[in-house]
């Protein structure tokens, strides 16, 4: 049995696309909102027998390989390899390859390279003085282990030449960022090339598998020329900033259980809380918050809460971040930690747990945060401050999709600014949400709707028959086919399909798994599950009998539909005839005309 094969017998695709999403049953299937766009029902189905799953909103779908891809932004060998591992299985057939990609030699550098830094921490003389440090800071031995926290002495190149002797190749080393080549190097005796992290506290960063991909690193001892006080693995083929959320592989579990997921700014800070008991706790690495980071948090729980500085810096961060993730349909809060509480998480954890679970508890909405922010401005009296503050407020009110709630925002807003309703409306109306700026009076034109992808309506007609007839086989009855609707059902984009059915039952052999096979399959998909798909969406609640008057119908329809666009067809095609002045074409085309009535 090939690896595929293997794999796919011991995953439950329910099972594993209820890790990402939750499912409801429906019928025979599962349901769920479609992790692949944004939509407010469901219309993203799965079905176990089959091992199949399909959007009817985004029309993605495949199986177990291609859910992961898609989800895990993986390729397919990487998704065979991740799935094998779930499944407690040994990769035959790609083993040898796998182990030839960089990607995975760059992990395994990674892999040693965290153990050489932490059993540095942990062992060596030299690092007493980081270790004195780190425990000062109240972290324990425990964190130290769970977080693979390292070391390394200031010299040029204690890891490089490490690495090298454990038989991994230069280009590897510098590949996976660890290592920085100078211009002048000499890849022969490997001069000229060093360690990009020296005398500093090592984080590994860890993807939401656990796999070590990048490292963050602070200076122990800050001086004029130790540089940044966090520095960072740069882009290498495993990792990309934008995608990682520190912390994640340890706080999903907690994310999922606690229905909530917060972010802080720092890295220590995600350690610290962890250390706590509050271990749902995540944070970006040296980078703004993405829409890569929510999907992954999205897996966990539709609820999250933002504790950023309360510096304009971090108030701009955290406006954005709010922006990303409403746009991705998250509940969001603000966790706001008051000046005399202390800096960051971190001290207040410290300094009083309670404190910090009331501060989560007592988390703010978004709305209430941002009146907040904008009425710390001092002169209220000040009338270009009251636009200021109105300009800042009104966006977001703007962005609210309920009436009421918007409502009590707007009332809220002249209460304080005292500015009638009406005006604070009329301001309201002039922000344009797309352009993001407010627009002059005159220029309030609407933008054009942009037409959707337009369907043929035979082509409608014949899916919904054609699912139908899957769904409930015995109800196909060639004799009550005309030759039009042969016609309309044979030259659709589902012909072979259909050309399959009528074979099917001409032989007394009409069965889905024929059916199945018939249909070749280019794609990962297989059109026949896509149709089942759709009659278990919308026909599970028929029987037999009105499955028969429905396709009975639907074969009217297409037929009336079917001669509608003919004849549309055959008259233009008349009208050029007759501009070409071709009598034999134009002698044949009226003739089908004629024959279509
Ligand atoms: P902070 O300066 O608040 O650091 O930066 P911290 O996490 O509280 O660290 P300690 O407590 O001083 O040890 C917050 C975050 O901003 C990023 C890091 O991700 C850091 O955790 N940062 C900060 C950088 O990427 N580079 C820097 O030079 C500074
Ligand atoms: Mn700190």
């Amino acid at each position: 049995m090939s690896d595929t094969q293997q794999i796919k017998e011991k995953i439950d695709i329910v099972e594993l696309i209820s890790e990402y999403i939750s499912l409801k049953p429906s019928g025979i299937n599962h349901k769920g909102l479609c992790p692949f766009h944004n939509e407010k029902s469901p219309s993203f189905m799965v079905n176990r027998e089959r091992q199949s799953w399909h959007c009817f909103g985004c029309n993605k779908g495949g199986d177990v390989f291609t859910f992961v891809e898609e989800i895990e932004g993986l390729d397919f060998v990487e998704s065979l390899r991740l799935l094998a591992k779930k499944a407690g299985i040994e990769l035959t057939t790609l083993q040898k390859d796998v182990h030839k990609s960089q990607k995975n030699r760059i992990k395994d550098i990674n892999r040693l390279a965290a153990t050489f830094y932490h059993n540095f921490l942990i062992k060596m003389a030299p690092a007493q003085e980081a270790r004195d440090y780190l425990l000062n800071r109240g972290m324990t031995t425990d964190t130290l282990e769970k977080w693979q926290v390292g070391y390394v002495v200031d010299q040029w190149d204690l890891l490089t030449k490490y690495m090298l002797k454990k038989g991994h190749s230069i280009d590897d080393l510098v590949a996976s960022g660890l290592t920085i080549k100078r211009d002048n190097a000499n890849p022969q005796t490997f001069k000229g090339f060093y360690d990009r992290f020296r005398g500093r506290i090592i984080f590994p960063i860890q993807n939401v598998h656990g796999d070590v991909v990048g490292f963050t690193a602070r200076v122990l001892k800050e001086s004029k020329d130790s540089g940044g006080k966090y520095i960072n693995t740069p882009q290498t083929l495993v990792f990309d900033k934008s995608q990682v959320v520190f912390g994640l592989y340890h706080a999903k579990n907690a994310i999922r259980a606690e229905k909530l997921a917060i972010f802080v700014e720092g890295q220590t800070d995600v350690i610290s809380c962890h250390q706590a008991g509050s271990s749902n706790v995540v944070a970006t690495s040296g980078t703004a918050l993405t829409q890569g980071h929510i999907k992954l948090i999205k897996r966990y729980s539709n609820n999250i809460a933002f504790c950023f500085d309360a510096d304009s810096a971090g108030i701009d961060a955290a406006k954005r971040a709010i922006g990303i993730a409403l746009e991705e349909g998250l509940n969001v809060k603000i966790i706001r930690i008051a000046r005399e509480m202390g800096k960051d998480p971190d001290e207040v954890i410290k300094k009083d747990r309670a404190l910090w679970t009331s501060l989560v508890e007592n988390a703010q909405d978004v709305m209430s945060w941002y009146f907040q922010i904008a009425f710390q401005r001092s002169d209220l009296s000040n009338p270009k401050i009251k636009q200021e503050i109105a300009n800042e407020l009104l966006p977001e009110i703007k962005k609210i999709p309920y009436a009421v709630e918007r409502e009590h925002w707007i009332q809220e807003l002249s209460n304080r600014v005292g500015v009638e309703i009406s005006v604070l409306k009329d301001e309201m109306a002039r922000f344009d949400l797309k352009k993001e700026t407010f627009q002059p009076v005159s220029e309030k034109k609407k933008a054009p709707q942009v037409p959707l992808k337009p369907q043929k309506r035979s082509d409608l007609l014949i899916e919904r028959f054609l699912s139908i007839t899957l769904k409930y086989l015995k109800t196909f009855d060639s004799q009550q086919i005309s030759a039009k609707m042969d016609e309309a059902l044979s030259t659709s984009s589902f012909g072979p399909l259909y050309l399959a059915i009528k074979k099917g039952y001409n032989d007394g052999q009409l069965s889905i798994d024929i059916l199945r096979e018939s249909c070749d399959q280019k794609t990962s998909e297989n059109p026949v599950d896509i149709l089942l798909l759709r009659a278990d969406l919308d026909f599970s609640d028929y029987n037999e009998g009105i499955a028969q008057e429905e396709s009975k119908k639907l074969l009217f329809q297409i037929e009336r539909e079917w001669e509608k666009e003919r004849r549309k067809l055959l008259e233009s095609q008349i009208q050029s005839a007759e501009s070409a002045k071709d009598k034999t074409r134009l002698d044949e085309l009226m003739r089908a005309l004629i024959s279509l009535d």
